[in-house]
């Protein structure tokens, strides 16, 4: 049992944290009003706790950024005392919005968000997942027809290997996952987000992950 916290209630945090939470894991999310988030996520597992961000930031041992990308830089290089000694999971994009809403231009051309909060935060162990993938399938890889890729990114060898054992948590077979190298890594599957709003027009919002095949 890990003590997690989850930074935004969106749709990513909410779904990461009701899979953890089912998994045994002490989950709390962070919210920017904690009494607001709690009122809008009733029916999520109730053992699941509530906090400001910062709270949240110093009372968990893993730290899950799900909150926008292109303002997470400076939110998390505020957190620096809190995030000290810990892992922080960067699930985010980092993406100027497109006029309908969608991802449009990488905010850190040439570099990554993981990057510069690595840079940022240096007592941190940045990792960098899942960032590649629609928020249904983080939690149930196994629903797509194509089995899809969760890629690792992270300077840290036994923070990469404890997310692994989240991702397996939360459903991520072992030869699903692929550990692309250190948090330079990042900037190519941070990338790869500029092929989904494409597929999206197309297809609709459907489950899509995208994936390695071999
Ligand atoms: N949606 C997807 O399928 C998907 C897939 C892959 C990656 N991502 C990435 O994952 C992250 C979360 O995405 P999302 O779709 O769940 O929702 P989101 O709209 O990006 O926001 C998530 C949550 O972050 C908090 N938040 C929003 N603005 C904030 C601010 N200025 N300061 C602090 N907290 C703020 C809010 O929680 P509170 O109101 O409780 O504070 C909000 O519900 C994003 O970076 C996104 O790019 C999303």
């Amino acid at each position: 049992m890990t003590n997690i916290g989850i930074l935004g209630a969106g749709r990513v945090g909410t779904n990461l944290a009701g899979k953890l939470s089912a998994a045994g894991h002490h989950v709390t999310i962070g919210g920017r009003s904690p009494e607001d988030t709690a009122a809008r996520t009733v029916g999520l597992d109730p053992r699941i706790a509530f906090a400001d961000q910062r709270s949240t930031a110093r009372t968990t041992d893993i730290v899950i950024n799900a909150t926008p990308g292109d303002s997470s830089l400076e939110r998390l290089t505020d957190l620096r005392t809190e995030l000290s000694g810990k892992i922080l999971i960067d699930v985010s994009n980092a993406t100027h919005d497109a006029a309908d809403g969608l991802p449009g231009d990488l905010c850190y051309p040439g570099s990554s968000l993981a990057e510069k909060l690595q840079a940022a935060l240096p007592d941190t162990h940045v990792v960098k997942t899942l960032n590649t993938m629609l928020f249904m399938v983080m939690t149930a890889p196994e629903t797509l027809t194509t089995p899809p890729t969760a890629y690792l990114s992270g300077d840290d060898e036994h923070a990469k290997r404890t997310v692994t054992g989240l991702l397996g948590d939360l459903g991520w077979q072992p030869e699903r996952i692929e550990d692309l190298g250190d948090i330079t890594t990042a900037r190519a599957t941070e990338a790869m987000i500029l092929a989904v709003p494409h597929i999206l027009r197309r297809h609709g919002f459907k489950p899509i992950a995208v994936s390695l095949a071999r």
